[in-house]
């Protein structure tokens, strides 16, 4: 519907006349350069931007009126009644209005540029705005508004922007008039520009962040470029460029002493020599202060002195090679949507740098202006994207036998000539905003737009306006046949590790390769990040990779009545189409408490790594720190335990070049162990930081340094009586009663004292609740291993003075297919406990198996784990470098992680031993030498079966797995395979398990 030819003439509807354009981007806009708030001329301009006298945050509450569609506006909206109010910056479907969308790939509209549907929800601001003429100018500023708005002071139309998280900023000197004013600003949830904003994110709409007035000098600094170019000996250069007029500079360093004071004029470039320059990294983020008097404004700016070069295939800042330890993070808060502030931001990027992390990617759009200033004074290196990604070009393209194979079509739009223009915008607002920021290290094109002729014209216009980044972009796909040599990385996305081997083989390649996204998140994982991390640094050419992704996307639900918030996902909000619960793949939860996956993060990209050395006492300390001497900064202690605990402790003092590594000697390590025994090296912060206190914990590292005897039951002489009847055995050992039944081939009761053990019959198990990396669950339902009929062909019972022997064949199915296991056990009965032998023997229709073992459901009063394992949080073969082998005792109502989409978790690897106990009565399980367990007050089946953490419904006993194995969790939500060294066996395994019960 043409809504031109709705609205009355020159009414304010009838301004709304660009969002079906996609050559119409920025009307009455100011022209695009770099983010600064002046200060008036004798302000301290390095205070936040709230301290300018010339700054004027409109933060609050705005009138707002709210249309489900566009074609309902009135003629004359800007004069209704706002009786309505809604903060801003938010979202508006977080306040009632409209629904949130959870869609990753597909557009939220049918796919139909430069138009969009006629129905196009929108919200209109409102508020008033006080104005004394004082012969400055006013400058409206929006720092993110989605997806689009018109602006309207009084009675008159002031213009136009789109590009959801880019900067939009509107002279509205000549609209105001003395006195009170009457800001209208109408903002669409649709535009030409949606069809560029397709990333993967709960779709929410509004003036989402920080809008303010500054006001400014008719003759004033537009723009300013600063260029550091390091020289050697370290001595570097300054360039320093102004536009709209001429400035007075001052660089001192952070004590505050000059370095040099300078004139530059407008249009022109000053170049400043200086030496003994410190150098900005992401481990020494050392900022100098350039002060710029322009007039009667005052701008402050950091200034990092940093280079960032291709040399030879290798990513190099500072002529060092570097590896990021990256992660993808987008703004995304359950409170406040897609508004962050200063305070949200900081508060994750302090987690990051505590979690040993260095790079961020600003998937997939600028973040704040501010993010990037943060990230200067914190240090860490950034991906900076443009606002851009047309992944849902893939479901339009082909026709409708298409299977997925061939993803060229993601590429529709960066061949097709309408958004030519669009496309270089986006780059444009990016670059243009940020180009002063030295955490800025790669421009990013965008993501998932598929590559060609656009892509190229957007990559050759970031090097015009800047020639001092890396320009990077996910190439893969292209429809036109553009080349990608334009390129200064390879950027790759989830490639298993083998992929990763075979790019260093091709001859026809030379540059270096970044993985922009890798070791996806989602749920229970990721599980591959230290086999990732071993790639990397196996050859320079590998720069490092960003993990998917720093948080879980939520809009809650409300509370539960114990005050639990409900974390809602796709398909919560009566979307039309939704992805579910693939927006909850972070490595923290929305409220940013840790996943254990973030340990996991945090120890694989941990500074230092400790192996054995040569001679006994010594160990070899790495550094992976590519600027600072680890020993500046880390303190180092270490615990020598076995399975009884601590039994010495001690410090080191060390030292290490970046990159290199020293030998550390310690002396108790030399003592002859007689039990299984290990060493664990604990580093911390040996000074308070801007991100952690003196203390702090930032890695550790555990060697084995004696094997010892494995966990041996002692053997028990006791009297064995047992009992056959046709139907069961009972066998009794002291105070112990056992009962096998045998049509359910099964041990169904054993008593201790007169008091059960087991509140079910003890079952085999070859079932965990699914993960989100499980992609493999359809098979593991179809073969039925949660749920199956047990068939016995045979139980024999060969009966001792102290020991009973029952030996059992059976198998597990269910309809339609052969049983999915067959059995052979041998059970035998004596004073040290019940002892299981087994052979399985598994079918092909088997893809993975998820696990094998025992359970247990014991009554509630066993409430307490003991263990020695990996501890203390969950671990698994492939997710334990954040845990450590140790004595480690937890109630078991406390060992559940809680996944928001539930999920098997809280498993612990490498078990030499675990006692469940009550008061009075403990029980100890072994497992061949190592094993696993869970202990929880959830069944596997309860789990698999809620969709919501906050449905979960406690079993009435305690749910006890033990494991002969567990495997791997990986990230094959997204990403590769789970490798088969993280596999069990197939088609046999042969596992052995010991019950031994026994008095406190
Ligand atoms: C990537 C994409 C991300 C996200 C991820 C899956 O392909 O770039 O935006 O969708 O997959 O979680
Ligand atoms: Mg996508």
């Amino acid at each position: 519907m043409d809504i031109l030819k709705l609205a009355a003439e020159n009414s304010p509807r009838s301004k709304m006349i660009y969002h079906e354009d996609t050559q119409a981007l920025h009307i009455g806009t100011l022209d695009k350069h770099c983010y600064f708030v002046p200060f008036a001329k004798g302000q301290d301009p390095f205070e936040g931007r709230k301290n300018s006298q010339r700054m004027e945050l409109l933060n609050g509450n705005w009138g707002f009126r709210y249309y489900d569609s566009i074609i309902d506006l009135e003629d004359d909206f800007i004069h209704e009644k706002f009786e309505n109010t809604i903060p801003v910056p938010s979202n508006w479907q977080l306040y009632g209005y409209d629904k949130p969308q959870y869609t990753n790939v597909c557009y939220p509209i049918p796919f139909d540029p430069p138009f969009v549907p006629d129905d196009i929800p929108v919200g209109v601001y409102q508020r008033e705005y006080d104005y004394s003429p004082d012969g400055m100018d006013r400058v409206l500023v929006f720092e993110g508004v989605d997806s689009c708005v018109y602006l309207y002071v009084n009675d008159s139309f002031v213009g136009y922007s789109q590009v959801s998280h880019a900067t939009a900023e509107f002279n509205i000197t000549p609209y105001l008039a003395e006195g009170r004013n009457i800001i209208t600003a109408a903002v669409l949830k649709w535009c030409d520009g949606t069809y560029l904003e397709d990333q993967d994110k709960i779709r929410l709409s509004g003036i989402f962040r920080d809008v303010y007035v500054l006001s400014r000098p008719k003759m004033r600094l537009e723009n300013y470029i600063v260029k550091t170019i390091l020289g050697e000996n370290g001595s570097a250069r300054l360039e320093f460029t102004v536009f709209g007029c001429d400035v007075f500079a001052k660089l001192c360093d952070d004590d505050g002493v000059t370095m040099a004071q300078f004139s530059a004029y407008d249009g022109e470039s000053v170049e400043i020599k200086l030496e003994n320059v410190k150098l900005w990294s992401a481990e020494t983020p050392y900022l100098y202060r350039l002060t710029i008097n322009a007039g009667d404004e005052v701008i402050g700016e950091e200034v990092g002195f940093r280079d960032v070069k291709v040399d030879k295939g290798v990513v190099k800042i500072n002529g060092r090679a570097v590896k990021f330890k990256g992660v993808n993070r987008h703004d995304s808060y359950p409170d406040t949507g897609y508004y962050a502030s200063y305070e949200q931001m900081r508060a994750d990027l302090v987690l990051m740098k505590k979690h040993n992390i260095n790079a961020v990617r600003t998937s997939h759009y600028p973040n704040s202006p501010m993010f990037y200033q943060l990230c200067d004074r914190l240090g860490l290196y950034v991906i900076d994207e443009a606002d851009l990604e047309s992944h849902g070009c893939v479901e339009v393209y082909y026709d409708y036998k298409w299977d997925y194979s061939d993803y060229n079509g993601i590429a529709m739009l960066a061949s097709d000539e309408r958004f030519g223009n669009a496309i270089k915008d986006r780059a444009e607002c990016l670059v243009k905003r940020d180009i002063n920021r030295p955490c800025v290290v790669f421009w990013s094109l965008g993501n998932e737009s598929g590559y060609g002729k656009n892509m190229l014209d957007e990559a050759e216009l970031i090097k015009r306006l800047d020639d001092t980044r890396l320009v990077h972009y996910e190439s893969t796909h292209c429809l036109d046949g553009t080349s990608d040599s334009v390129l200064d990385v390879v950027s790759g996305m989830y490639w298993d590790l083998n992929g990763m081997k075979g790019y260093l083989e091709k001859p026809e390649e030379n540059r270096p390769l970044v993985q922009c996204e890798y070791c996806h998140a989602m749920g229970n994982g990721p599980g591959d990040l230290e086999d990732y991390h071993n790639v990397f640094y196996s050859n320079e050419r590998f720069c490092g990779g960003f993990v998917w992704e720093w948080c879980d996307h939520s809009v809650p639900l409300g509370k539960t009545a114990e005050g639990k918030i409900k974390y809602g996902y796709g398909g919560d909000f009566g979307e039309r189409h939704n992805d579910g619960n693939f927006c909850m793949d972070g490595l923290v939860y929305p409220d940013r408490t840790p996943h254990t996956g973030l340990l996991e993060v945090k120890q694989v990209y941990r500074p230092v790594r400790v192996t054995k050395g040569k001679s006994e006492g010594n160990f070899v300390f790495s550094s992976t720190l590519e600027f600072v001497n680890a020993g500046d900064i880390l303190d180092c202690r270490y615990e020598i335990t076995d399975k009884n605990g601590i039994i010495h402790i001690g410090r080191v003092d060390f030292d290490i070049e970046p990159m290199g590594s020293t030998v550390v000697n310690v002396p108790n390590d030399t003592a002859e162990y007689e039990n299984e025994t290990f060493i664990r090296f604990i580093f911390t912060a040996k000074e308070d930081t801007d991100y952690c206190e003196n203390g702090y914990e930032v890695c550790f590292d555990q060697l084995r340094i004696a094997e010892g005897k494995a966990c041996k039951v002692a053997e028990v002489k006791e009297n064995v009586e047992a009992v056959e009847t046709p139907l069961d055995i009972t066998v009794t050992v002291g105070d112990v009663v056992y009962r096998f039944d045998k049509r359910k081939s099964a041990f169904v009761s054993v008593k201790f004292g007169g008091r059960e053990l087991l509140d079910r019959p003890l079952q085999y198990n070859f079932f965990r609740a699914p993960t989100d990396n499980d992609v493999m669950k359809c098979n593991w339902y179809k073969v039925h291993l949660n749920d199956f009929d047990v068939k016995s062909y045979g139980c024999e019972l060969s009966a001792g003075e102290n020991r009973a022997e029952i030996s059992v064949t059976q198998s597990f199915g269910w309809s339609i297919q052969q049983p999915f296991c067959r059995l052979k056990a041998v059970y035998v009965i004596d004073g040290s406990g019940l002892d299981i032998k087994c052979e399985a023997e598994f079918s092909n229709k088997i893809d993975m198996i998820p696990r094998f073992g025992i359970r247990l459901f014991m009554p509630k009063d066993y409430s307490r784990a003991e263990y020695f394992g990996y501890g203390p949080t969950e671990s698994y073969i492939d997710k334990r470098q954040a845990c450590y082998m140790g004595r480690f005792a937890a109630d078991i109502g406390d060992m559940h992680e809680d996944y928001i989409r539930p999920q098997e978790n809280s498993s612990h690897y490498g078990c030499r031993y675990l006692t469940v106990s009550s008061e009075d009565t403990s029980v100890m399980f072994t497992a061949g030498e190592e094993f696993s367990f869970n202990a929880s007050q959830f069944t596997q089946e309860e789990l698999a079966a809620k969709a919501h953490n906050y449905e979960l419904e406690r079993c009435e006993s305690n749910v006890i797995c033990v494991d002969y194995a567990m495997a791997g969790v990986g990230s094959n939500s997204c990403g590769p395979r789970l490798a088969e060294k993280y596999q069990l066996e197939k088609p046999l395994i042969n596992a052995h398990f010991h019950i031994q019960i026994s008095k406190i």
